[in-house]
């Protein structure tokens, strides 16, 4: 196994792979319904990778120092036979985690066969337990019963520990933030609030909705004391805090108020299989081409040691003045 460093001697250890550009929610901060609406243009079938392509990847990625692999979106639940990507992943000698990042939406049927696959662990999104917060932000009119029933689901297919995210922006769902601490308080769920980002160029960002995690542990921890907690591994992207009470642990994803760049070791493939370096990336590198123009590996790993060789991404240390204008991913086509 080798190991591979960029241009700021951080090592390559997590791929996020993008299974589909598609989802079943229109989260007003993601895709929003006046941009991804009927007219818009999807990803069709030729274009994604096939699972075979992507097993394929995975193999040389880990075999370059990957050791934890997450599937994502848009919703990768949407995307047809998923357990039989996850059967040929969960077999790569060396990977060491194997998880996944959904709505939730459709884990009642699917969380089972996840599992038998040899998925993990599961992340399920939750921005809000008050129904008409939750559909506001949806847009889809999902309720937030569907959502606790998949995560009940994945806690009954032994996808532990399960981690939810809410990301929180101010005058939305901001004031729901106490409620879902105490909701998931001493259950083992592990609930992690994350700063409303400047991601892609359609979710209307600006920073007076950013609710920073100084303010969001203050507000939490007047009514559930909390107090900071180490992190679990060097690059953690969660900053870690626990109930003075011992039920548990909470965490902040504070990408604007406490980027964490420094430490950044994730790599995201796209569905349509190019590599970006950076959530903020504009552009990503084409390892579609090499997989379907006969490259052997050793050509397709040169090319991702160039690829890491070179990097040298640091968004959200330098976000300001100078990226305002800058053109990037949507969110949705990278997934997070
Ligand atoms: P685990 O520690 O394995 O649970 O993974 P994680 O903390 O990376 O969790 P997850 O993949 O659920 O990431 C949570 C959210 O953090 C993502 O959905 C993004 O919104 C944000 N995030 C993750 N990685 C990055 C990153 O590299 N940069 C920025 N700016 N945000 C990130
Ligand atoms: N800011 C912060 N987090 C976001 N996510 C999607 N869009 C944004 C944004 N603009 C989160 C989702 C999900 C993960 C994939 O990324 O809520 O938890
Ligand atoms: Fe879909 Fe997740 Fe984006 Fe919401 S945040 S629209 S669930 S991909
Ligand atoms: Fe990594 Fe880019 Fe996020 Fe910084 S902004 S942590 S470099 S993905």
């Amino acid at each position: 196994m080798t190991t591979l460093f960029d241009q700021l001697e951080r090592p390559l250890r997590d791929l996020r792979i993008s299974v589909t550009d598609r989802c079943n929610f229109r989260c007003t901060y993601c895709m929003p319904k006046e941009v991804f609406g009927p007219a818009y243009q999807f990803l069709q079938r030729d274009d994604l990778l096939t699972y075979e392509e992507i097993t394929r990847l995975a193999r040389i990625f880990v075999a370059h120092g990957v050791e934890k692999i997450r599937l994502t979106g848009g919703e990768p639940l949407v995307r047809r036979d998923l357990p039989r990507l996850i059967e040929g992943l969960s077999v790569i000698p060396g990977l060491k985690d194997l998880t996944l990042t959904t709505n939730g939406s459709l884990l009642r049927r699917q969380a089972q066969a996840l599992g038998e696959a040899g998925l993990k662990r599961i992340t399920v999104s939750l921005d809000a337990l008050d129904d008409a917060v939750f559909q506001r932000m949806n847009d889809v009119g999902v309720s937030v019963s569907q959502v606790l029933d998949g995560i009940e689901a994945a806690r009954e297919a032994g996808l532990t520990p399960i981690k939810v995210n809410a990301v929180i922006e101010r005058g939305v769902n901001d004031e729901g933030m106490v409620e879902l601490a105490r909701h998931f308080k001493g259950t083992g769920i592990i609930l992690r609030f994350i700063e409303f980002m400047d991601v892609g160029n359609t979710n209307g960002w600006n920073l007076e909705r950013v609710v920073p995690l100084r303010e969001m542990a203050e507000r939490i921890g007047r009514e559930l004391p909390i107090e900071p907690a180490e992190a679990n591994y060097r690059g953690e992207v969660a900053k870690r805090w626990r109930y003075l009470d011992g039920t548990g642990e909470v965490g902040f994803i504070s990408s604007i108020s406490q980027p964490f760049c420094g430490e950044c070791t994730r790599a995201r493939l796209s569905p349509e299989g190019e590599l970006f370096t950076c959530l903020f990336a504009a552009h990503g590198h084409d390892f579609r081409s090499l997989l379907r123009n006969g490259s052997d590996d050793a050509g397709i790993a040169a090319f991702l040691k160039n690829v890491w060789r070179l990097r040298e991404d640091r968004y959200s240390e330098i976000r300001g003045e100078a990226t305002v204008g800058l053109e990037r991913v949507e969110m949705s086509h990278i997934g997070g």
